[in-house]
């Protein structure tokens, strides 16, 4: 069975800095679910929300994961949303290893508002907060290992991934 290394967690968790490390060490390739969506469609994240909605976005973003996860094994930097959808998190659970970079709103809200990707969902702190509030469930209920990220470096996030997955 393919078994694949999903990475979890708010916007702001840093999780496409992640996975092109953690592929590099482990040698197994990585995919960006939202940048290849945009690719696809040749439209940014905001666009799409803003010209087809946000629904229409999940499915998209579902569709894609639900097929692309057929292939061989890959990590996957998925977009803080995956979780929203029943049949993502079944896979999510399933289908290899869970990681969820746990942010707290201080953190993600200090680094998205210097981020320069475009995030329709992310207006202030308390945004995030309700956000979080709605999928935190989610996140845990779908992680098999869980990175407490705040004030740590990549290479350090890198390392107790690395650490934890061989245990
Ligand atoms: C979203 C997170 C974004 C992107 C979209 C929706 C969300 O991805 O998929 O803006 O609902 O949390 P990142 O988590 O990579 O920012």
């Amino acid at each position: 069975m393919i078994s694949h290394i999903f990475i979890i967690g708010m916007m702001g968790s840093g999780k496409s800095t992640i996975a092109p490390l953690l592929s590099k060490e482990l040698k197994i390739p990585f995919t960006d679910t939202d940048k290849d969506l945009e690719n696809i469609l040749n439209l940014d994240i905001k666009k799409i929300f803003n010209q087809l909605s946000e629904e229409k976005f999940r499915e998209l973003e579902s569709a894609y994961f639900l097929e692309h996860i057929k292939k061989s094994s890959t990590i996957y930097a998925t977009g803080g949303g995956i979780v929203m959808i029943k049949k993502n998190r079944h896979i999510l659970k399933s289908t290899g290893n869970t990681i969820y970079l746990n942010a707290s709103i201080e953190t993600l809200n200090n680094r998205l508002v210097n981020d320069q990707k475009k995030r329709p969902l992310f207006n202030n702190k308390n945004s995030l907060k309700v956000i979080l509030n709605e999928r935190k469930r989610y996140y845990n209920d779908c992680a098999d290992i869980t990175i407490n990220i705040d004030e740590k470096s990549s290479k350090i996030i890198l390392n107790e991934i690395i650490e934890k997955l061989n245990r």
